[in-house]
C-alpha cells in the first residue's frame, strides 16, 4: 500500500491489518522496516497523521501513537508547525558481515515515554502518580535505615524468591481487612510492582498463541506485556456494568480484568458480571487476573467483592501494587495465586530476578505492621476525594458525560473531542489523558482525569482552561 501526500515521501507499506487488535502494532513494524532498509531516509518527511490514517482505514488515534513511539524511541522528530520528519538517528548503520543484532523478528516495542521524564505541566492531570508530598519520607527512612544492618536478614545471602515472610503475612492480613482476600501467606508472592505479578502470571500460565482476553479500553502495559510473551490479544467491550462477558471468546486461557475501577472508565464491575465471569471461566478451564491497582481509596458506599472472594474454584490471581497507596518508585506489588500454582509462579520470580530487595521488604513489612500504611491510606484518601468532588463539579457545567465513579485516583468523562485536542491542551499547560488513547478499538471518546498529581488548587483553573482549549467555554 502506498500513502503519498503532497511534497511527503512515498512509503511504501507491507501491511497486515487483519489482526484488529494489533493495528497500531503492524503500523509501527512497517514503518521500523522501512526505517531499516532506507525507504524512509533522515529528513524525509512522513504523511501528516490524518492522511496516512485515511489511506491505511485505520483511526487518526493509532497512527499518532505510533508516531508518538517512534518519535519517543528517537526515529522521528516533530518539527513544530511543518509535521514528522526521519531523524538522523535513523540513518541505517553500514551492515557488517553477519549483519547487526537486532530484536527477534516478533518483537514489536519500544521504550515508551515515562511520566518521570516528562516535565511537570502546570497543570497535571496524569493517570497513575499519587500525591508523593503525601507520603511519610520520614518514617519510611527510619524504617529502612533500621533494616539496613549486616545483622538484618543476612544481607550476603539469597533469599526466598516469594517474598520476606514477615511482608507476606502483613499483606496476607492487609488483603483480608481492606479488601476481605483471604489469602494464607503461602499463597502471596512479593513483586516488583504490578507489572512483574502479570509477567510471571503470563510465564507461568500461557503457551505462545494462547488467547489472552482484555478489556477494550483498558490498561495498555497488561496488553502489551502479554502479547510480548506471544499471546493473542483479543479486545472485549466495557459497559456500563463493566466487561461484557457475553463477549468474551470461548478460547481465551486467560482474562485480564480491573473489577473493582475499571481503568480508564472507572466503573466497577457489576455482581451479576463477577458470577458470569467466574462461571465463564469454570467453563472454559480459563484463569483470571483481577488487577486491584487502586482500590484502596474509596469515597463511598462499601465496594463489591473482589472476585478472589467469590471464586470457589481456584481459577483467580489477585494482583495489587503499593504504586498508588505508596509511591510507584517503591517497586512492590504481589500477587494472591491458587496453591496450584504458586510455586511455579515462585519460580518464575527465581528465574526472572531472584528476589525484591530485602531491605525495602522488610521496611514495608513494619510499615504495614505498625498502621501505618492504613493511616497513610486514610490521610492520602481524605485529599483525594476533596479533588475527585473538584473535578466532579467542575465536569458538571461542560458537555461531556461523566462516567460513575466512587474510587481511585482518576475520572472519565465521555465527550466529543476536537481532533487536535491534545495539542491543544499541552499548549494551554494542561495534561490530560483520552479514553481514545486507551481503546484498541474505535469507541466513544472522553476526557481521563487523573487527580493524584493534581494538586488542590490547580482542579478548577486547569479544568477551566481545558475547556477553553477544547472550544467548550469562552470565559
Ligand atoms: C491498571 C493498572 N494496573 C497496575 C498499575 C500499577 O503498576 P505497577 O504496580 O507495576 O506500578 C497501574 C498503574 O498505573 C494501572 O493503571
Amino acid at each position: 500500500l502506498s500513502a503519498s501526500c503532497g511534497k511527503v515521501s512515498l512509503v511504501d507499506l507491507a501491511l497486515d491489518l487483519r489482526d484488529r487488535a494489533d493495528r497500531a502494532g503492524a503500523v509501527y513494524r512497517a514503518l521500523r522496516e522501512s526505517l531499516r532498509d532506507g525507504r524512509l531516509a533522515p529528513g524525509d518527511r512522513l504523511p501528516p497523521t490524518r492522511a496516512l490514517a485515511r489511506d491505511l482505514g485505520i483511526s487518526r488515534t493509532t497512527v499518532a501513537t505510533v508516531y508518538e513511539r517512534l518519535t519517543a524511541e528517537g526515529f522521528l522528530e516533530a518539527r513544530v508547525g511543518s509535521g514528522t520528519y526521519v531523524s538522523g538517528v535513523a540513518a541505517t548503520p553500514p551492515r557488517c558481515a553477519a549483519g547487526a543484532l537486532s530484536p527477534r523478528r516478533s518483537w514489536r516495542w519500544g521504550p515508551t515515554p515515562v511520566s518521570g521524564s516528562a516535565p511537570v505541566p502546570p497543570f497535571d492531570f496524569r493517570l497513575g502518580i499519587p500525591d508523593a508530598a503525601l507520603f511519610p519520607f520520614e518514617t519510611w527512612r527510619r524504617l529502612l535505615t533500621s533494616e539496613s544492618r549486616l545483622r538484618e536478614h543476612r544481607p550476603g545471602t539469597y533469599a526466598d524468591p516469594a517474598g520476606l515472610e514477615r511482608l507476606r503475612e502483613a499483606i496476607a492480613r492487609s488483603v483480608a481487612y481492606g479488601r476481605g482476600v483471604r489469602a494464607d501467606p503461602a499463597e502471596v508472592v512479593v513483586t516488583s510492582g504490578a507489572q512483574q505479578a502479570l509477567d510471571l502470571v503470563a510465564r507461568v500460565l500461557l503457551e505462545p498463541g494462547d488467547v489472552v482476553a482484555v478489556e477494550d479500553p483498558g490498561y495498555g502495559n497488561a496488553r502489551d506485556l502479554f502479547a510480548s510473551h506471544g499471546a493473542e490479544v483479543v479486545p472485549v467491550r466495557v459497559d456500563g456494568d463493566g466487561l461484557v462477558v457475553a463477549e468474551l471468546p470461548p478460547e481465551a486461557r486467560l482474562v485480564y480484568t480491573t473489577p473493582s475501577h475499571q481503568f480508564p472508565l472507572g466503573i466497577p464491575l457489576s455482581l451479576a458480571r463477577r458470577r458470569e465471569l467466574l462461571a465463564f471461566a469454570a467453563q472454559h478451564d480459563a484463569a483470571i487476573v483481577e488487577d486491584d491497582y487502586d482500590s484502596e481509596f474509596r469515597f463511598s458506599e462499601r465496594p463489591l467483592e473482589p472476585l478472589h472472594a467469590l471464586d470457589e474454584s481456584g481459577r483467580v490471581i489477585y494482583v495489587g501494587t503499593f504504586s498508588k497507596s505508596l509511591l510507584p518508585s517503591l517497586r512492590v506489588g504481589y500477587l494472591v495465586a491458587p496453591s496450584t500454582v504458586v510455586g511455579a509462579l515462585c519460580a518464575a520470580k527465581q528465574l526472572t530476578d531472584g528476589f525484591s530487595a530485602i531491605h525495602v521488604q522488610a521496611a514495608l513489612a513494619r510499615f504495614l505492621q505498625e498502621g501505618l500504611l492504613a493511616r497513610h491510606v486514610r490521610r492520602a484518601a481524605k485529599v483525594y476525594a476533596e479533588r475527585h468532588a473538584l473535578v466532579r463539579e467542575a465536569l458538571d457545567g461542560l458537555p461531556v458525560e461523566p462516567v460513575p465513579s466512587s474510587a481511585g485516583l482518576h475520572l472519565a468523562a465521555f465527550a466529543e473531542l476536537p481532533a487536535d485536542f491534545g495539542r491543544r491542551a499541552a499548549a494551554a499547560g494542561v495534561a490530560v489523558d483520552t479514553i481514545g488513547q486507551h481503546r484498541i478499538r474505535p469507541g466513544p471518546d472522553g476526557l481521563v482525569l487523573g487527580y493524584g498529581a493534581a494538586v488542590t488548587d490547580t482542579i478548577r483553573p486547569g479544568l477551566a482552561r481545558l475547556a477553553r482549549s477544547a472550544g467548550w467555554s469562552s470565559s
